[in-house]
């Protein structure tokens, strides 16, 4: 897979998606590809960051990680997305970020992308996979190929059973509950191997 270009795009206030998206970057680079780890610009007011001593720790850790860019989009031939569930649906800093994305959708020039997308919340059942879901709706619209992990490798069952996408429960703490490196290392090298072929 060495001409392989992966942007792995993520959003997170408390650390468990970047470190899903450090995971995935890990996968891509172990697949041959040549890998960007980006995350998206973060809009909430600094008051509200300020606030929550683990999101300011997070922010301030994360500083020096590039924000992504529509150039990154149209240099990816894959994307594997990551953000944490917010009342089931996506964050609205993704989402901002995704509603920049117009000018690209009307020149095709998001078409055929490879993507897929993680995601983590505190409860299993709380909007795993309506997160990854609302995520893919943009997808379909875009022409991407929504390459989900499905149940193609037993390890996916051992991280919880998500086949649409690697999913996490994060504790009180913010720590993870499954374990889940593995399935997300899959996730990146099958999003990959679906980019090959088209490519
Ligand atoms: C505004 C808000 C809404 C949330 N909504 C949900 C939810 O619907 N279901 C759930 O299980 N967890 C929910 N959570 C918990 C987050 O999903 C959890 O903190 C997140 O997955 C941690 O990811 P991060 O460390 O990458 O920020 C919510 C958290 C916030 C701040």
């Amino acid at each position: 897979m060495t001409n392989l270009k992966l942007a792995v795009i993520y959003y997170s206030s408390t650390g468990t998606n970047y470190q899903l998206a450090q995971w995935a970057e890990a996968g891509g680079k172990e697949a041959g590809a040549e890998v960007k780890l980006l995350k998206v610009p973060e809009t909430a007011p600094q008051e509200a960051i300020e606030s929550n001593p683990a999101w300011k720790a997070h922010y301030e850790a994360t500083k020096d990680v590039p924000e992504v860019t529509l150039d990154d989009l149209e240099w990816a031939d894959a994307i594997i997305f990551s953000v944490p569930t917010r009342f089931g649906n996506m964050p609205s800093q993704m989402k901002a970020f995704l509603d920049t994305t117009g000018g690209l959708w009307f020149n095709g020039k998001l078409v055929n992308k490879t993507v897929s997308a993680m995601t983590s919340a505190q409860n299993p059942h709380g909007g795993q996979e309506s997160t990854l879901l609302a995520l893919y709706t943009t997808m379909y619209h875009w022409g991407a190929i929504v390459a989900a992990p499905g149940y193609t490798d037993p390890v996916t069952f051992a991280a919880g059973g998500n086949p649409y996408g690697t999913s996490v429960s994060v504790n009180q703490d913010g720590e993870m509950v499954e374990d889940v490196q593995a399935a997300v290392i899959h996730q990146a090298k099958r999003t990959l191997s679906i980019a090959e072929k088209l490519k």
